[in-house]
């Protein structure tokens, strides 16, 4: 099937040994595909980060949960973190044991601390009255808090998770605080972390957080763990060229700060980071189908089968994903400005708005690109549209089904007589 746009999935041979057409006729429409040498290139290049031993990347889950990519995560040496009971079960049904698993959760229940307690080598708290609830469930336990540097990054501001404007962490403020419940309840404080968000691709923010993490940390040893959070960002502007985050020289300044504090303080316990989206945003190509084209005044609509319910950042962040077009109808397409949208029942559900592509034709399938991240793992069965399937491109090129669609079945399983 001749491509309309293809260049990039054709330079990473991204679909292997077959093919947006022949994964579509397989496994039907909207389809996350996956592959698995991008995401083992992405583990090794967060591996590389830090020489240190005790460098300790913990993939971040929430950004994708399905087990068949979690245990490729493992199998390339990174542990992961957690933020419910159930990435836990889908972690620990991916061969992770308690021990690779760190558990980092705001405003949770007792109940579920006690879970998390028994099934991560250490929880991370983020305010003093949960710090009390940890310690009415584990009295006498050891547990890590979530502090705000006060320096926060990150793409929209939604995700930017540290400074004033945001839920997240204890300020230095409340310290006092913090250290009189920890001895109310007998606990020892093992562990410091913070997250200032998600996507950077200028490290300093980063960077800055973590000088001054490990400068507060200095008043709160001896400590077994520091962790210093996710947010490295991937280029999603692939058409653009958009420059990558420099992971190298990322990995240099960081290492070179890290090192130089562990020589001077003897720390020998963990230094985590959390990267989710970079391990595997750029893994995945989101398959969906044109079905129907229109014109609403200026505009050209670009009608498909990929809701907000499918893929949800568009519409929530405003978010730019690449987009490629496969057809079998060859003829010439003259680049025109288009609005892609969904199936779904609301104004807002725009995949891209007035962008200029080939024209896009009824029937051609469409690729958006690095839909990894924060796509299947915010779906949602909204207007009772079933979540789609997944699969994984292997090593070898084969394609191989690792989440099936949902089915009409699974939305009735749920419902009581
Ligand atoms: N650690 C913690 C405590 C986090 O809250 C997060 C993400 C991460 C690590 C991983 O961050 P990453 O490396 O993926 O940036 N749904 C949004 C992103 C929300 C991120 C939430 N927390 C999006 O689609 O852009």
């Amino acid at each position: 099937m001749p491509d309309i746009r293809s260049q990039y999935s054709d330079r990473h041979h991204f679909f292997g040994r077959t093919t947006p057409g022949a994964l579509a006729g397989e496994f039907g429409t909207p389809l996350y595909v996956y592959n698995e040498n991008i995401l083992r290139q992405r583990c090794r290049e967060i591996l590389g980060l830090s020489g240190l031993p005790g460098f300790f990347p913990c993939y971040s889950t929430k950004a994708n949960g399905n087990p068949g990519l979690l245990r490729i995560i493992r199998s390339e040496g990174l542990r992961a973190d957690a933020m419910s009971p159930g990435e836990i079960t889908l972690l620990r049904a991916a061969g992770f044991s308690r021990d690779e698993i760190c558990y980092v959760c705001n405003n949770v229940s007792e109940e579920e601390l006690a879970f998390a307690g028994e099934n991560s080598f250490l929880v991370s708290v983020d305010s003093v009255a949960q710090i009390e609830a940890f310690g009415r469930v584990h009295p006498g336990g050891e547990i890590m808090v979530r502090l705000n540097p006060g320096i926060g990054a990150g793409h929209h501001q939604k995700v930017i998770t540290a400074g004033r404007n945001t839920k997240f962490g204890v300020v230095p403020e409340d310290f006092e605080a913090m250290i009189a419940a920890l001895s109310r309840h007998n606990l020892t404080l093992a562990g410091l972390n913070q997250h200032v968000g998600s996507l950077f691709l200028d490290p300093s923010p980063y960077l800055d957080a973590a000088a001054w993490l490990l400068e507060t940390a200095r008043r709160f040893l001896p400590l077994k763990v520091l962790d210093f959070g996710g947010g490295f960002g991937i280029p999603y502007h692939k058409y653009d060229a958009e420059a990558r985050l420099d992971l190298a020289e990322t990995g240099r300044r960081l290492d070179a700060l890290l090192s130089a504090w562990v020589g001077e303080t003897g720390f020998s316990g963990r230094l985590i980071v959390e990267p989710g989206r970079y391990v595997v945003a750029e893994s995945s190509i989101l398959l969906g189908r044109v079905h129907a084209v229109k014109n609403n005044g200026p505009t050209r609509y670009v009608g498909t089968d990929v809701g907000f319910n499918t893929l949800i950042r568009p519409a929530m962040y405003d978010s730019f994903h690449d987009m490629e077009i496969y057809s079998a109808d060859s003829s010439p397409r003259p680049p025109l400005p288009q609005t892609v949208v969904g199936n779904i029942c609301e104004t807002g559900d725009i995949l891209a708005k007035d962008r200029l592509l080939p024209e896009i034709r009824t029937g051609d399938l469409l690729g958006l690109l690095d839909a990894g991240a924060y796509g299947y793992s915010m779906s949602s069965p909204y207007t009772q549209r079933l979540r789609p399937a997944e699969v994984l491109i292997r090593a070898d090129g084969s394609a191989r089904l690792i989440r099936r669609r949902e089915t009409v079945e699974d939305l009735l399983r749920l419902v009581a007589d």
